[in-house]
């Protein structure tokens, strides 16, 4: 859930022009994935894992041609804000990879990539950069793009397995060259004594050691180069925030692998039960269907515990009688989902938990209904906080006669999150991007009203009291009506029950 605050606006948008290079790049594409090396790379290879991968794919569902068009799209904004800014010098922009973070002692936690630097390239290994440069006599989008990556080490490779090195990452990510990270060290100096303008976000380093051995150094022998770097963050949240049709077929498999292991949960589930089992159930199911990793730690809530918006602790038992709140998503092929049901672990739902549940769905469902282009996230969350308002109103829990302040007041303490924040490769993805934003088509939300009453809450009748109830959907917005990713994960109360007691 996002906290509903103020935000920032977005600038300009993305221009056709890269499209005329597609064609370009596609003959390029098709030479260099025929040259993958035959043996196993630092990641999934259509040689090496035919079953994930097509010929021509760097990650599952995405060729070396979307890659491509996104550094292009970028090195195009990049040219469009050089100009606003009247600067005239060449360009070179620098994406980190994630460094590997330890838990303990050698023991390192699943490697995540850093998800601009992989928007750009998709090279899933740590300790890499990746540097656009504008090509001098070629105007913009124009570019070279050089991958800088962990070199071959048979003895380092014994121990964490085998390295693209940089032959496997130009065949495997079609960039134009790729030599050892070593070599970044000597690179920056010399593209500074340039007139160049550095396109960097130093202000929050993805890889914290790449960047003081290689970067802060050169930055701070001279100050004048600080004044040459300007930040890439919003640029690529523009970009992210609008998915291709590419992304979006795998933004539907998250969504269909997630709604699946929802139904195998709810089916499975039967009190007393252990949230922890629960989180365990939806891990399996998830990564049975093809998913990496969960996209966060889930929220499973027993009973009251619902009333914790970031309860993940998991480790209480759930009662007959009680509802379970399971907010989880998978991350598949680089794209993840985002979904919340509530359910009666008994497979019924109390009179009370009825009223409350079918409350919330209504206003999801309206929400839903009005995502289309043009309106924007703030605008669905007034028309949430207004329909549970009537909501509150008719369960009885607000006066009929309170005044619109009190009735607004009120749905936001029984709601206290926003109706939802955009989705893609990350949960709460492109974060500075404002919710005032008008919606487009390729856009993807979530939608996610809730009402929480606290075990405790004396206002409220005593029948609501302890019950806690979010929906929560991925919806791509489209020029037609909304498509829903999460639409296979049964939300309707006669739907719920039947899955509880019966199955699919
Ligand atoms: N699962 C986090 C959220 O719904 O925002
Ligand atoms: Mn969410
Ligand atoms: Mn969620």
């Amino acid at each position: 859930m996002w906290r509903p605050a103020p935000h920032s606006v977005l600038s300009g948008r993305v221009t056709a022009c890269a499209y005329c290079l597609v064609h370009r790049f596609s003959t390029r594409t098709h030479r260099l994935s025929l040259d993958l090396p035959k043996r196993y790379l630092g990641q999934p290879s259509a040689f090496t894992h035919a079953h994930l991968l097509k010929q021509g794919e760097v990650t599952p569902g995405l060729t070396q041609t979307e890659y491509a068009l996104r550094r292009y799209k970028l090195m195009s904004k990049i040219q469009k804000e050089s100009e606003v800014l009247g600067l005239e010098t060449d360009h070179a922009a620098v994406f980190l990879s994630s460094p590997i973070t330890y838990m303990t002692n050698d023991i390192p936690y699943p490697f995540h990539q850093n998800n601009d630097f992989l928007y750009l390239c998709g090279f899933l290994e740590p300790d890499s950069a990746l540097l656009l440069q504008s090509r001098a006599g070629h105007p913009m989008p124009s570019h070279t793009a050089t991958l800088f990556v962990p070199r071959r080490d048979p003895g380092r490779e014994l121990w964490d397995g085998p390295r693209s090195g940089p032959d496997g990452a130009v065949a495997l990510t079609g960039v134009d060259q790729a030599y050892p990270i070593e070599e970044f060290k000597h690179i920056l100096p010399r593209l500074l004594d340039e007139r160049v303008t550095l396109w960097y976000d130093s202000a929050r380093p993805a890889h914290e050691s790449l960047h003081s051995n290689f970067i802060h150094p050169v930055l701070e022998t001279n100050s004048k180069f600080r004044n040459r770097i300007k930040p890439t963050r919003l640029l690529m949240q523009q970009l992210r925030l609008v998915k291709s049709q590419a992304e979006i077929e795998l933004m539907k498999k998250a969504g269909r692998i997630s709604s699946h292991a929802f139904i195998e949960t709810m089916h499975w589930s039967k009190p007393p039960l252990d949230e922890a089992l629960i989180y365990a159930k939806f891990d399996f199911e998830c990564r049975a269907r093809g998913a990496e990793i969960l996209a966060y730690p889930p929220v499973v809530a027993g009973g009251n515990r619902a009333n914790t918006l970031h309860y993940v602790k998991n480790n209480q038992i759930v009662k007959p009688g009680e509802m379970v709140l399971l907010d989880g998503g998978c991350e598949a092929s680089c794209y993840v989902s985002d979904i919340t049901r509530t359910w009666p672990v008994n497979g019924k739902f109390s009179a009370a938990q009825q009223e409350i549940y079918e409350a919330v769905l209504e206003v999801q469902k309206s929400c839903l209904s009005l995502c289309t282009p043009g309106t924007s996230l703030e605008n669905l969350y007034s028309h949430m906080l207004s329909q549970l308002g009537n909501k509150l109103q008719d369960l009885g829990i607000v006066p009929r006669r309170c005044s619109d302040n009190l009735l607004y007041k009120t749905a936001r303490r029984y709601c206290p999150h926003h109706v939802g924040h955009y989705l893609g490769m990350d949960v709460h993805d492109t974060p500075d991007m404002s919710r005032s934003l008008p919606l487009q088509p390729g856009m993807v939300i979530t939608i996610e009203p809730g009402i929480y009453i606290p075990e405790n809450d004396t206002e409220a009748m005593e029948k609501y009291r302890g019950i806690g109830v979010r929906i929560e959907d991925d919806v791509v917005v489209t020029e037609e009506s909304p498509l829903v990713l999460s639409a296979e994960c049964p939300k309707e109360v006669c739907e719920i029950q039947e899955v509880c007691v019966r199955g699919h």
